[in-house]
């Protein structure tokens, strides 16, 4: 055997985490210089669009920022602003176009402004090319597989003229152990797996974030770890389809067991996941969430259509009568366990008796929440040259309907609480009163509670008094009024 030569991937990604420290102290460099002529330590911000997977990859542009010794700050008048881009629905590609005129005023202010753009939307090349026409005061793009290279990045954008690029098509590297910056202290995003495999028609993510990869679980654990002793006492485990976790390690492992050896952490409270995919959700994993102490009663199971003629369409994987029941088994199983899901109204051939079936399916779930989205035509998926595309009033006839469904069924779940007392993680002072602290369920409720800022980070019990739809107000009780 020839190991002295042949380095294993983790000892590949070491050296490439070795590289990037030596950028960020390149970087440094760079960074200094531009305060010296500022006169004062240069700003950054990175605005974040899209879900909880942009959001963490944020914490690590972040972290890698303020190790340079940029100063982030939530304005976007910054010396150097990041878009993290989203483009799952055509209206988050919108919203990025509409701003980048606003920053394009900044810049013409300060000369010294940079603007980045990262993330799915620069996976498109169809993107790419726009902003190269008609968006020439952008100095750096780069996609979703190589956000670990930004130091590296900052470094040619300081050295060059032109816009930097640099977009990869894919990736099967994981490099662990760069700086993050999280935006809480007591809970955290950590990414299990990046990429999807599952192809549903609709959708651009497996294109914009390639094939699915797992982390080996002992980087997981070690994470995680890390984070409980810095404070941490929540984790939400991240990955495009988490039921299929581990499938793909040179040493193959379920999703329920990584569960399982995350529970033993001493310190950690609460488990979160998101998102399992309805089609390999395994009776081992809800064995797992029967026994445990900590993952929270909550899963988040998409269902995007109630019929199983659109079900098919979509790639999905499951028929409606499938769907119907695994969400009873859950029910059965695991009564407390909040179900919310993700429904999407419109896709191509679609017509009012398949909104019913999703209306049937609303009624029977009871869902405690749902997102409820208008199906958007994504260049290079199969649905977007299907040619049944429903016509716009059809589907805002459904939407609604689905929408009502959702709100008088998701009212009555919620409801189910009032009256008892139950623990909450204080997350944060609210925003309308601040007299008031906002705390999160087990089940993902939230709760507005009188209480002071030092609470935040705490799980304390707290009596859910009313229920106002999808919130409740209460106040917070001694330990010892706790239900048994
Ligand atoms: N149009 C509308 N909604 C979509 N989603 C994904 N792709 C599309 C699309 N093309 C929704 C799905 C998914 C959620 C994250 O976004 O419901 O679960
Ligand atoms: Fe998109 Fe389907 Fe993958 Fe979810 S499972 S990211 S909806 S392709």
């Amino acid at each position: 055997m020839d190991e002295k030569k042949t380095l294993t991937d983790s000892e590949k990604y070491a050296q490439e985490t070795d590289r990037q420290y030596r950028y960020m102290e390149k970087a440094s460099g760079y960074v200094s210089s531009l305060a010296e002529k500022l006169g004062r330590t240069p700003t950054c911000c990175v605005t974040t669009f899209g879900c909880q997977m942009n959001a963490r990859d944020s914490e690590k542009l972040v972290g890698i920022l303020e190790k340079i010794g940029y100063q982030c700050i939530a304005e976007e008048n910054a010396d150097f602003v990041i878009y993290n881009t989203c483009t799952v629905r055509d209206n988050a590609n919108q919203k990025v176009y509409g701003r980048l005129g606003v920053l394009n005023g900044y810049k013409k202010r300060n000369p010294h402004m940079k603007i980045a753009l990262c993330g799915c939307m620069m996976q498109e090349s169809s993107v790419i090319e726009k902003i190269r026409n008609s968006y020439r005061f952008v100095d750096l793009i780069f996609g979703t597989h190589n956000i670990f290279k930004l130091a590296e990045l900052i470094c040619a954008m300081f050295e060059q003229q032109e816009t930097v690029i640099d977009i990869w098509q894919d990736t099967d590297k994981i490099v662990e152990d760069l700086p993050v910056e999280r935006k809480y202290p007591f809970k955290s995003g950590i990414n299990i797996m990046f990429g999807c495999n599952n192809f549903c028609s609709y959708c651009i993510v497996p294109y914009v974030r390639g094939r699915e990869r797992s982390r080996n679980p002992k980087d997981i654990i070690r994470e995680i770890e890390g984070l409980v002793q810095d404070g941490v006492v929540e984790v939400m485990l991240l990955g495009q389809n988490v039921n299929s976790y581990g499938k793909n390690l040179e040493e193959p492992v379920s999703f329920a067991k990584l569960l399982q050896e995350i529970e033993k952490i001493e310190g950690l409270e609460r488990i979160r996941f998101m998102t399992p995919h309805p089609k390999d959700l395994s009776d081992d994993l809800i064995e797992v969430m029967k026994q445990s102490r900590k993952i929270c009663r909550h899963i988040h199971l998409p269902l995007q259509s109630g019929s199983t003629r659109i079900l098919t369409a979509m790639n999905r994987r499951y028929t409606k009568e499938q769907y119907l029941e695994l969400a009873g088994k859950i029910r059965r199983e695991l009564p407390d366990v909040a179900i919310t899901t993700d429904i999407i109204v419109g896709f191509p051939g679609e017509t009012a008796e398949d909104v019913d079936e999703t209306i049937d399916v609303i009624r029977k779930v009871q869902y405690d929440n749902a997102f409820t989205f208008i199906y958007s035509k994504r260049t290079g998926t199969p649905a977007a040259t299907m040619e049944n595309q429903v016509p716009e009033e059809l589907v805002k006839e459904g939407f609604d309907r689905v929408l009502k469904t959702v709100q008088d069924t998701a009212k009555i779940r919620a409801a189910r609480l009032q009256g008892k007392v139950v623990d909450a993680l204080v997350e944060e002072v609210n925003e309308n009163d601040p007299s008031y602290v906002t705390g999160r369920l087990s089940d993902n409720m939230l709760v507005h509670f009188p209480g002071t800022a030092d609470l935040i980070g705490q799980i304390v019990p707290v009596s859910l008094d009313e229920c106002r739809g999808f919130y409740y107000f209460g106040k917070m009780v001694d330990k010892t009024d706790e239900e048994p």
